[in-house]
């Protein structure tokens, strides 16, 4: 995710208050951080690996002379946390600086064209092009802000970004394309950052800037343009009336919530994985002879989900297991020919590295699929995929479920494409429902949102709650009541709904809810026999299926409409009202959504 700032001041230095401003983004990122500031005509960099306040002890980031300056606190997704992968960059000169929260999906392409002109680069991050192409657009004659619009042009991906320049030492270069960026007017101070919490005690006055726009900052101006022809953009500010706390919510009451609505553009930045390491796990993958997923707790949901998308799809049996059951077992018959793929938001799950030292001393091969750079997954495994969502404050996994399964089905379709699985006409079709996927999230959580909070409001006493789905839902179905779970602490039980009748039918009385996951696939009208039989028997049915399914609707007592999907994605979309169950449940039985009672973030226990 990342957090950037820039900053000028009428009097006195920048550095201090930058310092300060990263401070309040550190929630954004945390792995490493860096200012520069321009001082004397020259440019000035203090950046490392590490957390802001080590940093500043290490490099006395605050001690940086000058009034204009730019800053950055890094959540690493091209490149480890190192010094050299650490935020501002700068250009071939050294006379360019840029900081960047986002993702470039096209830097390989751009770098490659600036390589052969004889640029070289200091870093693998994706953000160093942009500070050398708008270097060589310079060289043609263009100003700074023109050479960032024709940059900007040129590149594909999401980037918020503060650029300064020593020819014009007065001003901050803004640019913003899906990453947030926010402008703060305050008596001879001038802001940009990723959140307004980062300037908000100084200042409660802001501009948001928008997508495709670029902006002039100096101290007693700013100017907005559209990257496309700069034309000029008029916006004047609004008063803020947030605290620090709240801004660093986006407004919103809890980080879970936050998080459950940021999913729209955690799933799109899913999607820019990068191909290279993509193939490299598609490749290893492919070489196996007996391939599993392996997770705990959310991440095992992702895995049994991954199990149908890549059978599905592909071809290829991956078998789904919890992480602390692999070594009892599967433990006996690992070699050489295993390929384990291990999904783990945190990469640092024990159970997880310890199945994986298992099989590692077996000679197996080991990828990952991680939400962390520089986790201890990230360097046990062959290869890795970042699943890019940033972070996540929330104890309960939310976006980086819907973003592990986004990555998962990516992997999937590029094995199937290498294996010569689907059509041309299939994997067009499959393409354009990855493509549309971000609207669809959106529109979930927005129409199912007050559906949910109605539930919550009826089911707050209930003493127990049942889920039930089939094929892949049943993995929605268990991270469904997972999610309901650890927030309400309402004791739920999911099945895949095919078992239901071997045993969970004879706990249903007169109003026991039940909630059906039933998607419009191949055990549609299966779902359909096992609502009835729990219907007969007294339960209130509760279905989540598609808008226009008139059979389930009228089957249901309740029904959460959804938007018709490729039964693959559904569990991507079909999760979302369960996480939003689980929060309003919490909410109205007390307890707090965010650090549910007994739970870690990362569990580093045995
Ligand atoms: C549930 C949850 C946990 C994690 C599990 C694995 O909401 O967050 O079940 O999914 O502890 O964590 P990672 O993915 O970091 O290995």
């Amino acid at each position: 995710m990342c957090g950037i700032v820039g900053c000028i001041v009428a009097k006195g230095n920048v550095a201090p208050i930058i310092f300060e401003c990263l401070k309040r983004l550190e929630y954004r990122g945390y792995d490493s951080a860096g200012i520069a500031t321009i001082h004397e005509g020259r440019i000035l960099v203090r950046k490392d690996a590490g957390k802001l306040s080590e940093i500043d002890a290490k490099l006395d980031l605050k001690g940086l002379p000058g009034s204009i300056g730019i800053g950055h606190t890094r959540w690493a997704t091209h490149g480890a946390p190192s010094q050299a992968n650490a935020h501002p960059h700068l250009d071939g000169s050294g006379t360019i600086a840029v900081v960047h929260n986002g993702i470039i999906e096209n830097f390989m392409e751009l770098k490659r064209e600036l390589l052969e002109l004889g640029h070289t680069f200091r870093s693998k991050t994706d953000t160093e092009v942009v500070a050398h192409l708008i270097q060589e657009m310079m060289k043609k004659g263009m100003d700074i802000l023109t050479a960032t619009a024709e940059t900007l042009r040129k590149v594909k991906g999401s980037y918020s970004l503060a650029i300064i320049h020593t020819g014009t030492p007065d001003r901050v270069i803004l640019a913003r394309n899906e990453s947030p960026l926010i402008i703060g007017i305050g008596e001879g101070f001038m802001f940009a950052a990723s959140d307004a919490a980062a300037f908000l005690p100084y200042t409660d006055k802001a501009v948001y800037l928008e997508n495709g726009e670029v902006a002039v900052l100096k101290i007693d101006e700013y100017k907005i343009f559209k990257i496309d022809d700069l034309r000029s953009v008029n916006r004047s500010h609004v008063v803020l009336k947030w605290t620090v706390e709240e801004a660093q919510k986006a407004g919103f009451p809890h980080y879970t919530l936050k998080e459950i609505y940021e999913q729209a553009q955690t799933v799109r930045e899913a999607l820019r994985l990068q191909l290279t390491y993509v193939d490299l796990v598609v490749e290893l993958l492919d070489r196996g002879r007996d391939v599993f997923l392996l997770g705990a707790g959310t991440s095992y949901h992702a895995c049994l989900a991954g199990s149908y998308i890549f059978s599905k799809l592909a071809r290829l049996s991956a078998y789904p297991v919890i992480a602390s059951e692999f070594v009892e077992n599967y433990g006996s018959s690992i070699g050489v020919d295993t390929v384990i793929l291990a999904v783990s938001q945190s990469g640092e799950t024990i159970d997880v590295l310890n199945a994986l030292e298992y099989a590692r001393l077996r000679a197996a091969t080991i990828l990952g699929l991680t939400n962390v750079v520089g986790s201890t997954l990230t360097r046990i495994s062959r290869a890795y995929v970042l699943q890019n969502s940033g972070p996540e404050i929330g104890v309960a996994a939310t976006k980086t479920f819907t973003s592990q399964l986004t990555a998962l089905m990516f992997l999937a379709l590029r094995l199937a494409r290498k294996r010569g699985k689907v059509s041309q006409a299939e994997m067009d079709a499959l393409q354009e429902d990855l493509s549309n996927l971000p609207s669809l999230v959106n529109k979930v959580v927005k129409d199912s949102e007050p559906i949910v909070k109605e539930i919550a409001k009826q089911l707050s006493n209930a003493e127990l709650l049942l889920f039930l789905g089939r094929g892949i839902s049943y993995a929605t179905a268990l991270e469904g009541r997972l999610k309901v779970m650890e927030l309400s602490y309402i004791p739920c039980i999911a099945y895949p709904a095919g078992e239901s009748k071997h045993g969970p039918i004879s706990i249903i009385e007169e109003g026991q809810p039940v909630f059906f996951v039933a998607p419009r696939d191949e055990t549609r009208r299966y779902i359909i026999g096992n609502v009835m039989e729990m219907k007969a028997r007294g339960a209130r049915a509760i279905i989540t299926c598609e808008r226009d399914d008139d059979e389930l609707q009228g089957l249901a007592d309740i029904s959460i409409p959804m938007p018709p999907t490729n039964p693959l994605l559904s569990p991507i979309l079909y999760t979302i009202p369960y996480q939003l169950l689980a929060y309003y449940l919490a909410l109205e039985r007390g307890n707090d959504p965010d650090k549910p009672r007994n739970l870690a973030k990362s569990v580093t226990v045995l």
